[in-house]
């Protein structure tokens, strides 16, 4: 995988990732685990965030203290379950823009179909990062940067929580230019293209629907 494929192996992160794998995984625990990850997963996407000087004056003296350089970055949920990623990236980004891409499956034609779109002002200057749990077959990933790309965002990066090689691979070869970050890479997906060995529905999971 190249250098704009990054699993974050912190063990923090590997503890809560399993933790949440478990199918006995009660719902209330399942969304404070995945805002704990999206924390951790945020001080990483942020690693490379630009800083300027600015003036201070410290109780003893002035000085020249290092700040975020630039408009502030927008954080976009594809709905849904990229809401529960949401919270814990706005936890250490709590200035952030933040915008909602939902998309669902046709039947017939298998393809993404935009049924919301709302973003934040001047993408064009922005760091925007798309967060969706799951990075599965990558059809709706693809299909969100598409619609990112269109509405003028230049510099994107990808988080998600679990990761297939099929989603990647989609990912990659359609916007390699957008790094992604994810907890870990899974093995594959099974016939219905859910990430193997995985955690099911992540929406499901997070929100106590049930799957249909
Ligand atoms: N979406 C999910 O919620 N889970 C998967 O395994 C794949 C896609």
């Amino acid at each position: 995988m190249s250098s704009h494929f990054t699993v974050v192996n912190h063990p923090l992160v590997q503890h809560k990732l399993s933790l949440m794998r478990d199918k006995d995984c009660p719902k209330v625990l399942f969304r404070q685990l995945l805002r704990e990850i999206g924390q951790l997963l945020a001080y990483e996407v942020t690693r490379d965030f630009e800083l300027e000087n600015r003036h201070i004056d410290t109780p003893l003296v002035p000085m020249q203290a290092p700040h975020l350089k630039g408009k502030k970055p927008a954080l976009i949920s594809i709905l849904r379950a990229g809401n529960g990623l949401l919270d814990g990236v706005l936890d250490l980004l709590p200035a952030a823009r933040v915008g909602f891409v939902g998309l669902y499956r046709d039947e017939e034609t298998l393809k993404p179909v935009q049924y919301y779109c709302k973003l934040p002002k001047a993408l064009s200057e922005r760091v925007v990062i798309a967060l969706d749990p799951m990075l599965a077959t990558g059809n709706s990933s693809v299909a969100a940067i598409d619609l990112l790309k269109q509405s003028g965002a230049k510099n994107i990066k990808f988080l998600c929580l679990l990761a297939a090689p099929e989603g990647v691979a989609r990912m990659q070869e359609a916007h390699p230019d957008v790094p992604i970050f994810t907890a870990a890479l899974d093995e594959r997906l099974n016939e219905k293209g859910y990430i193997m060995p995985g955690l099911g529905d992540a929406g499901d999971r997070m929100f106590g629907t049930v799957h249909g």
